[in-house]
């Protein structure tokens, strides 16, 4: 069985096309073929998304990319068994372009189309790894629009144990590098120009650092940079603005790196799963890394290209719950797509 998988959420149209082991054997969904198109380039001028821009432009992209992962699997679309798409969360009108496309397809084809949910679909994505993790274990969710540890029992089994009362982990670094006068996203350019700095130059804030729960606060953060930012005045030197950059960045990774422990610690569980697009940051996957094989806990990571937003995440995740027959399938022609969805009621 071959699941065909879109993804269309924010700013990137994703592909991909996973296959199942055959019916009641074991084994892990493999990725036959991907495609990806980031409109990164296309939303800079704005210094960040503009959701009818993201709209139209993965109307031009998604067909031309399903074409593209097709002919690199060299398969057509009638060896497709089920068409996968992100319900949500995300921006409407984005939305709205992969489900409509994957649920005509599916109904042309007389095949059924699920939807799936974006962070399930992050959650998941280091099943595509070398090195997939095993049920259970805490996993840090930390994205553009969402900070969560979870603890994960199986597919479908998400309890929340703590979140950001305000703005994400990734919001953080994408307002503090645009404070630095960085592109947009953020996330990137800021831990680059990190290489660069001194991360005890400014002594910045760690909200929520000893609160004894895992939650998480962000937005102080911001206001700090800022504070700095307007000290340092109009032309600060590129040395300050690596010091800033490196002591903005220590500040989210060492938040993050505690609370994951704790989790850790509450749950009792020896298992750590990071995923989403701040998962790609090196330095919160050496100091978590660290801190965790001195704790005897295993951490997984996705493969640095799917910590961002892909396709393959999301057939993968269509998949594993085609495996357990937990896939909401429908074959009725209809569809919605749901802007806002809580990973716990998914
Ligand atoms: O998961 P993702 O691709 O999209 C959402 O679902 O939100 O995450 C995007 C976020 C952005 O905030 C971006 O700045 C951040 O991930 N990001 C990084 C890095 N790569 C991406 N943040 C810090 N360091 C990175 N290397
Ligand atoms: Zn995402």
């Amino acid at each position: 069985m071959r699941v065909l998988g879109f993804e269309s959420s924010c700013d990137e149209t994703g592909v991909a096309l996973v296959e199942l082991p055959p019916a009641g054997q074991p084994g892990m969904p493999k990725l036959l073929a991907q495609a990806l198109h980031s409109q990164i380039a296309m939303h800079q001028a704005y210094g960040g998304v503009v959701p009818e821009l993201a709209s139209r432009d993965h109307i031009r992209r998604v067909l031309p990319l399903s074409r593209e992962v097709l002919a690199q699997a060299q398969l057509g679309l009638q060896d497709v068994d089920v068409i996968a798409y992100t319900e949500g969360p995300g921006l409407a009108g984005a939305l709205l372009v992969g489900a409509g496309v994957a649920v005509s397809l599916a109904a042309a084809l007389g095949k059924p189309a699920v939807g799936v949910h974006h962070l399930e679909g992050h959650l998941l994505s280091p099943f595509l790894s070398a090195d997939p993790p095993e049920f259970p274990f805490v996993a840090l969710l930390v994205s553009g629009g969402h900070t969560q540890l979870m603890r994960v029992d199986e597919v479908g089994q998400y309890e929340i144990l703590g979140e950001t009362i305000d703005d994400a982990a990734g919001e953080a670094f994408d307002k503090s590098a645009k404070l630095l006068g960085l592109p947009y996203p953020g996330g990137p350019h800021l831990s680059k120009l990190a290489e660069q700095g001194r991360a005890d130059a400014f002594e910045l804030p760690r909200p929520l650092l000893h609160s004894g729960k895992p939650d998480f606060s962000f937005a102080g953060l911001k206001t700090a940079v800022l504070t700095q930012v307007k000290k340092l005045g109009d032309a600060p030197s590129e040395q300050q603005r690596a010091d800033l950059a490196a002591s903005t960045q220590a500040a989210i990774v060492e938040v993050l790196v505690k609370k994951s422990l704790l989790a850790l610690r509450n749950t009792g569980l020896k298992r750590l799963v990071v995923a989403g697009g701040v998962g790609a940051n090196a330095l919160l996957r050496t100091e978590l890394n660290t801190a965790c094989v001195k704790r005897g806990v295993r951490v997984h990571y996705p493969e640095l290209s799917l910590c961002t937003d892909n396709g393959a995440m999301i057939a993968m995740a269509a998949a594993m719950r085609l495996q357990r027959g937990t896939a909401r399938l429908r074959e009725d022609g209809g569809f919605g797509v749901r802007p806002r969805w809580d990973l716990s009621a998914a």
